[in-house]
């Protein structure tokens, strides 16, 4: 939804010219995830001064304002700790004024950015104005910076950690966010709750000792003034502010990063919504859980969690990024979602590497080795997903039905919660989702959790929420998507879910041919996306000459093509903004045949399945009423050899995978349709990457 970056730098020299850029580029990988403002805080030019710099629009014109403003680019700093936000509106107008960093009076003393949705904002409005407050945003995040500076001035002697804790606990919702303040200077507290947070640490110099925990204390020497937090808060506050208790004294686990001798080293900090925005800077990073709270100071960083008798370790493990830079370059392409399609034959690969033995006809999923036994005997399997990955779901229903003979059923997480649908101990739930971040999912994710449902994630975002949350999961290894329009993450969710399916069949005789014919199909699939992709300029031209000027198209598709056309449709909606709507063939005579006329464009998914007869039957009612549809079908089929029928021919595989290939044609349509109309690919208006709200 939005993305927060952060830098801090600890005895390494930086002038204000490369803690901006580094700010201003760290927003710029992350824009995808929103981009309708942004802004950066940084140390001013005296002690206790903050420049805010925010501009309405892309990066790329915060970059403007910040050249036009001419701060003085040659100040140097020793250390120093500088937040950013790039946003994605949820509370108040896209303007410069809603946009953040926000700030807790006009002095910035303490300074926030956030991604998510605190609910209880009003609440903490309300009281923060009878304390004598001035809100001037319509923002839920301004409370967050103003409660800081009312419990600091309660209190100025309070710690960070354990004012932020403070402040923390009251926050209702989900957030990721970073708090900065003049009162602790190059200081940053990084927190989240639902909304993902990753720390890259940079040294200069090579430590023997390499990330290793080098201290594990108890935080309990708090001045006498702090230890009587909780009691002058409760006074001053009332119920609202509901006293922090003893787990503001509980253990945290101290990383510092320091030399031999046991002195602090030059180190930097990069601090982001998602790993994109750090790999070029440093590949050791760590992921934040839910209720961490992180204290980066004096080159160390101190993980605090927010209760202490919720039985969490604090002890992250710094990990390497596996990521390489140019996975989030566009490189040749135009836009990343152009680059994304055309990564599909080599992405799925990704999905299949390692897990698929064709030879000896298996499929191992580690990450699910442990539970397949117990999912068998499960009494249902509910996928659970939004948007695309949703559409995932429904292309392998069929399937999974088919060779597991598990009763399946495929829910919208939104749907799904708003009918508090019955969930039992011995069913499984799926979470699909390419960011694992999506907030409707999330949430049915813990309501199942709550109902004692085994859970299983299907996510590509490694250490996002769901793949944390979840028993046990697949990662699709599909590598970065940066194009709000999801492409390579359909089709890697779809392989790995058939592998799921094969998986769970494995112990069953009668399904073998049917498993091995669907190996089979799996080895093919990244040739015959390439053979699809050579389609590229043909289509181009099609959508010049079918679709220029059209107000609507329908797409049509039965059995498993059915998702394909609703993966088809929403693409086309998404980036192109042409009404486009998916249709079940068999319904077609049900009402929409109404529409049909020879003015009316119609895409009709025709290859040869099962259920081919019947789809044909559709065919012939558009053409008997003057409509001149255009089929993605097989090769070579003669059913459609007349002129007046356009085709889009696509390799013919196993039904069960034919879905796969369809859709691929349909991305380009969308993604030609978009550049046509000369819009933002890669930025869809209203959308955002990862929905991170309700
Ligand atoms: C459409 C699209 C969205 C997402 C949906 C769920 O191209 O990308 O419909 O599929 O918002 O997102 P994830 O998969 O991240 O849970």
């Amino acid at each position: 939804m939005c993305g927060i970056f952060g830098y801090v730098n600890y005895l390494v020299e930086k002038d204000r010219r490369y803690i901006l850029n580094t700010l201003v580029n760290g927003l710029s990988r992350l824009e995808y995830r929103g981009y309708d403002s942004a802004g950066i805080a940084v140390d001013g030019d005296k002690k206790n001064e903050v420049f805010a710099f925010k501009e309405v629009g892309k990066v790329a014109k915060l970059k403007e304002l910040i050249d036009e403003s001419k701060p003085d680019l040659d100040k140097v700093f020793d250390s120093h700790a500088g937040i950013a936000h790039t946003r994605w509106a949820t509370h108040g107008q896209p303007s410069r004024l809603n946009c953040h960093p926000h700030r807790s009076d006009p002095n910035w003393e303490f300074s926030v950015v956030h991604n998510g949705i605190i609910t209880n904002y009003k609440e903490l409005k309300h009281l923060l104005e009878t304390k004598g407050f001035k809100f001037e945003t319509e923002t839920d995040t301004e409370c967050i910076a103003k409660l800081a500076k009312y419990l600091y001035d309660e209190h100025p002697n309070i710690e960070f950690t354990v004012l932020a804790k403070a402040v923390i606990k009251e926050l209702q919702g989900a957030f990721g966010l970073l708090l900065k303040s003049v009162h602790y200077p190059h200081e940053v507290i990084a927190a989240r709750k639902g909304s993902p947070l990753v720390i890259g640490v940079k040294t200069e110099k090579k430590m023997k000792v390499d990330f290793v925990d080098v201290e594990f204390s108890e935080e309990g020497a708090l001045p006498a003034e702090q230890a009587s937090h909780n009691v002058a808060l409760k006074k001053s506050t009332g119920n609202l502010l509901a006293p922090p208790d003893k787990s503001l004294l509980h253990r945290s686990q101290s990383r510092a990063f320091l030399s031999d001798d046991g002195v602090p080293i030059p180190t930097e900090f990069f601090l982001s919504s998602d790993p994109s925005a750090i790999v070029e800077h440093t590949k050791k990073v760590l992921y934040l859980e839910d209720d961490d709270i992180a204290h980066i100071h004096d080159g160390q960083l101190n993980i605090h969690r927010l209760s202490k008798d919720d039985g969490t370790s604090a002890v992250r493990a710094i990990q390497t990024l596996e990521l390489q830079l140019q996975e989030i370059m566009k490189g040749n392409f135009d836009h990343f979602m152009q680059k994304e399609i055309f990564e599909q034959p080599e992405s799925v690969v990704n999905t299949m590497r390692g897990r698929l033995d064709s030879v000896n006809k298996k499929v191992t999923l580690g990450g699910l080795r442990q539970y397949i036994s117990t999912i068998r005997r499960c009494r249902r399997i509910i996928f659970i997903a939004c948007g695309t990955s949703y559409h995932s779901c429904m292309a392998v229903r069929g399937t999974f039905e088919e060779l597991t003979e598990i009763p399946i059923s495929v829910e919208l997480a939104s749907d799904f919660l708003d009918r508090q649908a019955p969930v039992f101990r011995d069913d499984t739930c799926v979470f699909v989702s390419q960011s694992g971040e999506t907030a409707d999912s999330l949430m049915a994710l813990r309501y199942c959790l709550e109902r004692g449902a085994l859970t299983v994630g299907i996510v590509n975002v490694v250490g996002s929420s769901i793949s944390l949350l979840t028993h046990c999961g697949v990662h699709i290894n599909a590598g970065p998507e940066i194009g709000v329009a999801s492409t390579k993450a359909y089709t890697s969710q779809f392989v790995a879910m058939i592998m799921f399916a094969l998986s769970l069949s494995e112990d069953r005789a009668s399904k073998q041919k049917r498993r091995e014919d669907i190996m089979e199909g799996l080895g093919k699939v990244s040739e015959q996306f390439k053979e699809i992709l050579q389609l590229n300029d043909t289509i181009k031209d099609m959508c010049a000459k079918f679709f220029k000027d059209q107000k609507s198209l329908l797409l049509l598709g039965r059995g498993n093509q059915y998702s394909t056309a609703l993966e088809g449709a929403l693409k086309i909606k998404e980036i192109s903004y042409l009404h486009c709507e998916a249709v079940m063939s068999g319904e077609l005579k049900h009402g929409v045949l109404a529409l049909v006329d020879e003015n009316l464009p119609i895409i009709m998914i025709l290859t040869r399945d099962g259920l081919f007869a019947k789809s044909l039957n559709a065919y012939q009612q558009v053409i008997a009423r003057g409509g001149r549809p255009i089929v993605i079908c097989n090769p070579n089929d003669d059913e459609f050899s007349d002129d007046k029928t356009e085709q889009i021919v696509v390799p013919k595989t196993v039904d069960a995978l034919q879905g796969l290939l369809n859709v691929i044609p349909l991305q380009l349509i969308a993604y030609w349709l978009a550049v046509a109309e000369g819009l933002n690919v890669d930025f869809p208006r209203n959308l955002a990457k990862s929905v991170t709200v309700e």
